[in-house]
């Protein structure tokens, strides 16, 4: 028995973790293992219901748990408050921080049936399948803030130290071990004392993966690479606002936002979330695209050591893009509905499970 918390959010939250739980669902039953679902508040719901983004509650009930399932937060009521108790990200960045989810991990595919839907052109984006990795509790998000005293002058401190880069170079470079033995960091060695720390510090932890080559880009040509040539990108390692800017970047171009899963990591239990904001113009309407998170509840069923079911989930969510059965997002002519996928994804689980013994 596995007890998963679901922290659905605000906006789209709620449809697209429901058709996660829906497919995880299918998939215990299919392969005979028993899931505990417990829920939970953060963001916007937290701030209406108990006065703040991230309740104790959650934090214990995330402690207690096997696994997170996030859906988003965020809605526009309470875009530009200032106080931290009043916005719903404070939700998001707290329980990265309170379980000290280090690495972020955003895997970027292409799928066939959608790639006419990039941005870029097919031949450029065809073949594309990175993953980066983000370091996601330091850097500038939880440096010293503030203003002076006049208020003229604002500040946010940015600091790594070396064990901080080198837990989450670890898990890349382990990555980088599982596929093909590239790595690549970006930072701004050319200006920041930290990425220079980062650059050092990622360097010689080169001699323990010695088959592992090591390449550098600086952020402003990884992002400009990312357009120009996608498909030559293996597994990126990168500070947390590089990784926030470049994952964005480089969810786009796969041909729908809605697509693209990620896993958090850290010292205790692990979340999963969708790269996708909250989108709170479809809020309620079963229009949203849950194949970002039903592809992150395939991460979740693997790091809870069910990697079989976690790859038939996979193979459900190209089976639906191949059969058309897809949103708006990504189907103008005959769209369904976010219900629709998620019933499709669960059916093809249960019948097509193949369960050894
Ligand atoms: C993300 C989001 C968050 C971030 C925001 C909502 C605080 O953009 O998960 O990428 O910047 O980390
Ligand atoms: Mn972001």
């Amino acid at each position: 028995m596995r007890n998963i918390l679901v922290l659905q959010g605000d906006g789209i939250g709620p449809e697209i973790t429901n058709e996660a739980v829906k497919v995880m669902k299918a998939a215990a039953k299919a392969y005979n293992f028993e899931l505990n679902f417990d829920y939970g508040l953060i963001g916007a719901k937290a701030i209406y219901g108990q006065g703040k983004p991230l309740p104790e509650e959650t934090i214990q009930k995330a402690e207690k748990s096997d696994a997170i399932l996030l859906g988003a937060v965020g809605v526009p009521e309470l875009d530009g408050e200032k106080d931290p108790d009043r916005r719903p990200e404070m939700g998001l960045l707290g329980i990265r921080k309170a379980m000290q989810l280090y690495c972020n991990i955003r895997p970027v595919k292409t799928y066939n049936a959608i790639k006419h839907l990039s941005p870029l052109k097919e031949k450029v984006v065809a073949g594309t399948d990175f993953v980066i990795f983000r370091e996601l509790t330091g850097g500038i998000y939880f440096g010293e803030k503030g203003r002076t005293d006049s208020g003229q002058t604002a500040f946010d401190d940015c600091r790594y130290s070396v064990s901080e880069i080198r837990r989450i170079a670890k898990l890349a470079y382990e990555e980088a071990m599982r596929r093909n033995k590239k790595l690549l960091l970006a930072d701004k060695a050319n200006v920041l004392e930290t990425s220079r720390l980062w650059r050092e510090t990622v360097t010689e932890m080169n001699k323990e993966y010695p088959e592992v080559t090591l390449e550098y880009q600086f952020i402003d040509n990884a992002a400009m690479q990312i357009i120009l040539n996608p498909s030559q990108f293996s597994v990126i390692v990168t500070e947390n606002m590089f990784g926030d800017i470049l994952s964005d970047e480089a969810s786009v171009i796969t041909g729908s936002l809605g697509m693209l899963p990620s896993a958090s990591y850290g010292e205790k239990t692990a979340l999963f979330e969708p790269s996708h904001g909250s989108y709170p113009q479809a809020a309620g309407q079963n229009t949203a695209n849950p194949v970002a998170t039903i592809l992150s509840a395939a991460m979740l069923l693997q790091y809870i050591g069910y990697a079989d079911a976690a790859k038939i989930v996979e193979d459900a969510v190209t089976a639906a893009l191949e059969s058309g059965v897809t949103t708006s997002d990504i189907n103008t002519g005959n769209p369904v509905g976010t219900t629709d996928v998620g019933d499709f994804i669960a059916k093809y689980v249960t019948e097509n499970a193949k369960v050894t013994v």
